[in-house]
């Protein structure tokens, strides 16, 4: 049984294939952590005085007379709550009719069921049979607030996964305001841990950062409406020493696109105390007599065997139990994506020259990005226009989507549904539609505003107007882009009270809308965007399989970013495409070999002018086509393992393994050419023991052992080289 409770000690034990969660319940009821970490068999319950300490740093007990010494301020709490004496942050915190704030969580019951609960209206990992995961769910009152708090716990069979949320419910005949609900919350001793997050900016997303935890708090978050070029809803807490392969690391990740916080705080009795949520900037929710609120997901994992194997779960969690629909499992499309090329001068002849010469080299499929409705020739004007710009198109996207079809080529299509242009149609028939506070200047951002999709009338209209676009011709491919923040947050359809509500119900809003759209088109395959990563996560993962990782397409930049990116998501999401030269972001020049071999690590695409490309590069992509169908089983499918990393090194080094570790994929590249170094030697992970493998260039073989001590040397005296190498068992 993966979770089971004590009666006479009050004691739940979670566990998964390798960890062990542990909470207890207090002769006073309140739920208090007791452990997180390497599998415990058996645990018995300590002396309840682990939790009194002399001497006191004016932190007042709950109640003496009954509890003695207890006092919430230094106890590891499950779920802390406010004004109660514990003087650290927070899980909740309530604003009562009465002005009051304070919470004080008491057990009151629980519920261990098989299955795992659908969060309504949100993303969430999810079972396909009831027997693949247990939950438990934790029932806590405040019988003064009069809340009902539920801690939702799922636990994984086969991963070291574990899901929490929280659900919030008024009980009372007031209504209440929810200040602060966190989706997970933990306190754990201090193991000398550093504070693990991904930070960027555009064209630089998930760079590997790493800070120390010493007397301080360490806060990441989002205030932009988005999950954020700028931090991603992600951070690990990492024994200090920990890598790749050893020392413990629990990671953290909220399944949520919008404003979240997720933070570390030591105390003075070297306690942490970790959470991950939605952000309380600008946040505040009214819940009327019996409603609720249900916090976005957020998954724990735990690795006793580093970064390594902490990255494995999530990617192996997301392939197979947050991802959905057909392309979970089924092979995708290699695309050709026309904007580095076109931008906004496309039209049908750009397109079919394109894709005739595309078919010729194995492309499947051929997408036309912005700037094909509308009177849309450049950022200015037109979002919110969905109609095919016929000047472009004359016969719409069906007679193209006919032609390209007699050529045997797929379409795809880009839109950003959430925006619209001052200068459109849609503005003007409804500028009630936009998010904007009342006789406030409406700030814009690359020219445009954003939509309130808190309101259904929005979107039911947008659903609509691309149901429309989608069905009028054959399209196999869309790519949903996002491109600014929200400010001057606002609607207008909820009262003064809700604004609080505003950034939330936009997120509840776009899933809604991706929800029935990628219902209604099963077949069509969806790519999340929000220029380039400002919305990569769990989230959007949920409704598309795959996200647009970055809009650098550099190959040396990309090694940094799918490096990063790769601590949570697995390559089976990362959309990464071959580019022209010199880079349009940051003008460097790379070999084209070493931007296909970075692109391969990814879901493979081009993004380069397919007309210019010389013999010697026609040949390239030919071969890279066919040797990526033959292997993107192992590298979306398979184990990752980070051999190499370019935050430490001179090079990257990423190998695939095939489940049954009969194939495996090394690719590497150099960020920068090196004099006089005997050639590096890359050790391979994952291999069968005692047996050969051929890498297939060279033809050599290799005993396994060989391979994972010894090593493959590689060169790195030339700028950016890189290489693929392909190794089978004999
Ligand atoms: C964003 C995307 C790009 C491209 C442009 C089009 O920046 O990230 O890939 O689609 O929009 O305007």
């Amino acid at each position: 049984m993966p979770i089971t409770f004590n009666e006479e000690n009050k004691i739940f034990h979670l566990t998964t294939p390798n960890s062990s969660y542990i909470i207890a319940i207090m002769a006073c009821g309140i739920p208090v952590h007791m452990y997180y970490g390497k599998k415990i068999n058996i645990f018995s319950m300590p002396d309840e005085k682990m939790f009194e300490i002399e001497g006191y740093s004016f932190s007042p007990q709950i109640d003496m007379d009954k509890y003695g010494k207890f006092t919430l301020d230094i106890i590891p709490c499950e779920y802390p709550s406010t004004g109660d004496g514990d003087y650290r942050n927070p899980a909740i915190t309530i604003l009562q009719q009465n002005g009051s704030k304070i919470v004080r969580l008491l057990y009151a019951g629980y519920k261990i069921y098989d299955g795992k609960p659908e969060l309504k209206g949100l993303p969430a990992t999810y079972v396909e049979e009831k027997s693949e995961a247990q939950t438990l769910e934790l029932y806590l009152y405040d019988n003064v607030a009069k809340v009902k708090v539920t801690l939702k716990y799922t636990v994984f069979n086969d991963y070291d996964a574990i899901a929490r949320s929280t659900e919030v419910y008024n009980y009372g005949s007031e209504k209440i305001v929810l200040l602060n609900a966190q989706s997970a919350c933990i306190d754990m001793d201090n193991k000398n841990f550093n504070f693990i997050h991904l930070h960027g900016s555009w064209a630089r997303e998930r760079h590997i950062k790493s800070v120390p935890l010493n007397c301080t708090a360490v806060t990441i978050d989002s205030k932009r409406g988005v999950s954020s070029h700028n931090e991603n809803p992600f951070f690990a807490l990492a024994e200090k020493g920990a890598t790749e392969n050893c020392g413990e690391v629990y990671g953290f990740n909220l399944i949520y696109s919008g404003n979240f916080v997720a933070s570390a705080d030591m105390n003075y009795l070297n306690s942490i105390r970790a959470y991950i949520g939605i952000n309380t900037y600008n946040f505040q929710y009214v819940l009327e007599r019996n409603e609720s609120f249900q916090t976005p997901e957020a998954i724990l994992v735990y690795s006793d065997c580093g970064f390594g194997k902490m990255s494995r779960t999530f990617h192996s969690l997301y392939r197979n139990k947050l991802c959905r629909g057909q392309f979970r499992d089924d092979k995708r499309p290699i695309l050709l994506n026309l904007w580095e090329t076109a931008k906004f001068n496309i039209n049908e002849k750009v397109v079919f020259d394109a894709a005739k010469e595309a078919k010729e080299l194995g492309i499947d499929l051929i997408v036309i990005d912005d700037g094909w409705f509308g009177s849309r020739n450049s950022t200015k004007g037109s979002l919110g226009d969905w109609n095919i710009n016929k000047e472009k198109f004359p016969g719409g996207f069906k007679q193209l989507s006919d032609r390209l079809a007699e050529i045997d080529i797929k379409l795809g299509i880009w839109i950003e549904p959430e925006m619209v242009s001052p200068d459109s149609n849609l503005i003007r028939q409804h500028p009630e539609w936009c998010i904007h506070t009342p006789d406030r200047n409406i700030s814009k951002a690359r020219g445009q505003y954003v939509l309130d999709f808190t309101k259904q009338e929005v979107r039911d209209h947008l659903y609509n107007e691309i149901y429309d676009i989608l069905s009028s011709a054959d399209i196999s491919y869309v790519k949903w882009d996002m491109n600014r923040g929200l400010s001057e947050v606002y609607s207008d359809a909820l009262s003064p009270e809700s604004q609080g509500e505003v950034s939330h119900r936009y997120v509840l809003g776009i899933y809604e809308l991706m929800d029935r759209l990628t219902s209604a088109f099963p077949d069509i395959l969806f790519e999340g965007c929000s220029a380039g990563g400002a919305r990569f996560d769990g989230g959007i993962l949920y409704y598309m399989p795959q996200i647009w990782v970055s809009d650098c397409t550099d190959a040396v930049e990309r090694m940094y970013i799918q490096h990063g990116t790769s601590l949570v998501y697995p390559s089976s999401c990362m959309a990464a495409h071959v580019s022209d030269v010199p880079n349009h972001q940051l003008k460097r020049v790379t070999p084209f070999d070493t931007r296909t071999n970075i692109a391969m690590a990814g879901r493979f695409g081009y993004e380069l002018d397919v007309l210019s490309l010389t013999q010697e590069e026609k040949i390239l992509v030919k071969v890279a086509i066919q040797r990526y169908k033959l292997y993107e089983d192992v590298i979306h499918h398979g184990d990752m393992y980070r051999l190499i990393s370019p935050y430490e090194t001179d090079y990257t080094a990423w190998q695939f393994v095939s489940d049954d570790k009969s194939k495996c994929v090394l690719i590497y590249g150099n960020t920068r050419a090196v004099t006089q170094m005997f050639s590096t030697r890359i050790k391979l992970k994952g291999l069968l023991n005692n047996r050969e493998y051929t890498e297939i260039n060279s033809g050599r073989t290799y005993s396994s052992d060989m391979l994972e001590n010894f090593g493959i040397l590689i060169r790195q005296d030339i700028d950016y080289s890189s290489e693929m190498m392909i190794f089978e068992l004999e």
